[in-house]
């Protein structure tokens, strides 16, 4: 595969959604015309899926349920959108991909690491990122933010406790110390300038 493959991680509310839109702007500015997708989502059938997974609706989703429908979300995504991509050439840009489903999935709900890895490896054929960049946040400064942004949750996941999003990022951190070459890690504590600074940084050594 020709095309450069790139994700972006992290707990929800460290600030990965305005990380994506300025790596946006800047891509654009160099002339570089990456695809930009995300997770869960990025396909027709991928879309319900995601709507079905945020949406508040559906509380009684078991662990197994909700490790599957990422996963289905993911496979179509692979499939439909990022393999042919690549095979183009092209620069794929992820907002969240295998990484998210180990760190909520498995350390967040608990679920077997082994089975949450295996079946993203038929979802995905193997394919991994080549450049990860995690945005790192205290499940503390995440609380805080969001009461400040008086913003209330989102979506079913948004309104899981502090205990939930501490497991999460201790999985992010192991994910981090297990594949030093690949997940580039940035404290989301600095200022928005400082973190895009730092993802350019990554981003322009792999280009
Ligand atoms: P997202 O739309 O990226 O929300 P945000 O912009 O707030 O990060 O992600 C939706 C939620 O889905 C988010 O809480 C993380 C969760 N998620 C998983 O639990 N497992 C997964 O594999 C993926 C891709 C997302």
């Amino acid at each position: 595969m020709k095309g450069i493959f790139l994700t972006i991680e992290g707990l929800d509310g460290a600030g990965k959604t305005t990380q994506v839109k300025l790596l946006q702007d800047w891509f654009r500015e160099q002339g570089y015309d990456p695809l930009f997708t995300r997770e869960p989502g990025g396909t027709k059938a991928g879309d319900v899926i995601r709507n079905l997974l945020l949406s508040r609706e559906y509380t009684g989703l078991t662990s197994v349920a909700e490790a599957l429908l990422y996963v289905a979300s993911r496979a179509q995504l692979v499939a439909e959108v990022i393999r042919p991509a690549l095979a183009q050439g092209r620069l794929v840009v992820c907002d969240r991909f295998v990484d998210s489903s180990i760190a909520y999935q498995a350390y967040g709900r608990g679920l077997p690491r082994d089975f949450v890895e295996e079946i993203n490896r038929l979802a995905t054929g193997g394919l991994l990122p080549r450049l990860t960049i995690l945005l790192d946040l205290e499940p503390a400064l995440r609380e805080e933010r969001l009461n400040r942004q008086g913003r209330p949750a989102r979506d079913r996941l948004e309104a899981e406790n502090g205990a939930f999003y501490t497991r999460v990022r201790e999985g992010y951190l192991a994910l981090a110390r297990e594949n030093r070459d690949r997940i580039k890690l940035i404290p989301a504590r600095h200022s928005i300038e400082e973190v895009h600074r730092q993802v350019l940084e990554h981003i322009t050594r792999i280009l």
